[in-house]
């Protein structure tokens, strides 16, 4: 599937609501290049440069990472890409504020929000583990490893991220999502940008909603 009016997306829902499973799978199937902040500030916390130095407490708090410091890092990962071929952006922005940053380097095409309630949220983060080494993701109750706490894909140990425990989890829910970005949500639905897919059920039956509602918004353009 390839379609012209949809190939700058950034992607929303709340913490948990599949984002980052399904932006994997979605990048592939529409061959975008894929920017993930969350991932681009875990490895900068990682390596101990000045921006994950500063950026970690807020991350363990379950917090915003300061406005500055993470549009350097989107309008970077934004040079780095070939701007032609689209992009599909998971997590950036989560407020006004940053969406009016990305409006000043680059338009977009589609807000697509993911969404899932309270309740399957906390079910489905305190059953994450990811890979240490190689970042993994995989879910104890719906997309367990074939060993015990050990990666599919490159033998490491599976851990808990560490903003996974239910205080910070309902910190990221509650303010994060249900404060700071509906007044974000609520201005992309008035610009005609929003589309919103159920994200209960497997992750094969809310990839093929997206893909659905990607096609069905192509084809109405
Ligand atoms: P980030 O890493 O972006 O966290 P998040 O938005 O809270 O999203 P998650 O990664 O927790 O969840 P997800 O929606 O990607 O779900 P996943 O696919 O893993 O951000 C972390 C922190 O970084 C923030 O708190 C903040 O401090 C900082 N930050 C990031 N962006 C920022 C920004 N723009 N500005 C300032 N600060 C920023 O799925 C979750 C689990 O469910 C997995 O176990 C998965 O296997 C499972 N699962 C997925 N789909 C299904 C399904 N359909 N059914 C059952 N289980 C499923």
């Amino acid at each position: 599937m390839g379609c012209a009016g949809a190939k700058r997306i950034v992607l929303l829902g709340p913490p948990g609501a599949g984002k980052g499973t399904q932006a994997e799978r979605l990048a592939r199937h529409l061959n975008l290049p894929l920017i993930v902040t969350g991932d681009l500030l875990r490895a900068a916390v990682r390596e101990g440069t000045p921006l994950g130095q500063k950026a970690k407490a807020y991350m363990d708090r379950g917090e915003l990472v300061p406005h500055e410091l993470v549009v350097a890092l989107i309008r970077e990962a934004l040079e780095r890409i070939d701007g032609e071929k689209g992009f599909l952006l998971d997590g950036f922005p989560r407020n006004l504020e940053q969406a009016q940053a990305l409006e000043a380097i680059t338009p977009i095409d589609v807000a697509l929000l993911i969404d899932v309630p309270r309740e399957e949220v906390v079910r489905r983060l305190s059953a994450r583990r990811v890979c240490e080494r190689c970042g993994r993701v995989y879910n104890l109750l719906t997309q367990p490893p074939q060993r015990d706490e050990i990666c599919d894909a490159c033998g490491a140990k599976l851990v808990q991220r560490s903003d996974d425990t239910p205080e910070v989890v309902a910190k990221r829910f509650d303010v994060q999502y249900n404060q700071d970005a509906q007044p974000l949500i609520e201005s992309y639905r008035r610009k005609g940008l929003l589309l919103t897919v159920d994200g209960m059920g497997s992750v094969e039956e809310v990839f093929a909603r997206i893909i659905r509602a990607l096609e069905e918004r192509c084809a109405g353009s």
